[in-house]
């Protein structure tokens, strides 16, 4: 049980790391003034709301894109000093795909957020701590066929309690204004 556990926590890093790194790359440019360029390019949609808003752009999609990939190249270089066994050994190719759908399914979820008339930055519990989960799911299964079930429903149940864990954390450690 234990080593299955393990094992998830290993295989899924990639996408947490993917999902939460955009938020730093924004945090450091942003002090020095430098502007962002939007995926939707500012454009809104036949709604009149925007696209995407914001909250999504270019240079955290690659950021994130990028420091997932890089730390599934770290778990592989790990993997194969420590000669460490996990149910699915991570590799470079592998966590690339599970950033991309990460990043994919975060901005999915922003597009389903405007529609739904929730601005850029307001809470839309529950999907906004499994939209990466859902959209990494799904690119593991369109671009390497990967898919187990028992990792995807781990993912579901664990992600939202890790988040919250994590803004406790962040709120007495006083990063945050709110413990959620
Ligand atoms: N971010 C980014 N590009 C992305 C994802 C996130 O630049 N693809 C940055 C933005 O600065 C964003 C922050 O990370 O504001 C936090 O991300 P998130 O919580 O996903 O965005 P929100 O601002 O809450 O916007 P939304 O309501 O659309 O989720
Ligand atoms: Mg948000």
């Amino acid at each position: 049980m234990l080593y299955f556990l393990i094992s998830w926590l290993w295989f899924i890093l990639p996408a947490y790391f993917a999902n939460s790194s955009p938020v730093f790359i924004y945090g450091i440019l942003k002090k020095r003034n430098y502007s962002f360029h939007r995926i939707d390019f500012g454009k809104d949609f036949l709604d009149n709301k925007p696209i995407l808003g914001k909250g999504k752009t270019f240079e955290g999609s690659m950021f994130g894109i990028l420091t997932g990939t890089f730390i599934g190249f770290l778990q592989e270089v790990i993997q194969k000093t420590f000669n460490l066994k996990f149910i699915y050994p991570m590799n470079i190719k592998f966590a690339f795909v599970m950033s991309l759908g990460a990043i994919f399914g975060d901005i999915a979820e922003s597009f389903f957020k405007r529609r739904m008339n929730i601005e850029r930055g307001a809470n839309l519990p529950i999907f906004d701590s499994i939209d990466f989960v859902l959209g990494t799911f799904l690119f593991l299964y369109i671009f390497l066929h990967f898919w187990d079930l028992r990792f995807f429903l781990l993912s579901l149940i664990f992600t939202p309690l890790i988040h919250r864990l994590f803004n406790i954390i962040a709120y007495v450690l006083g990063l945050k204004e709110v413990p959620w």
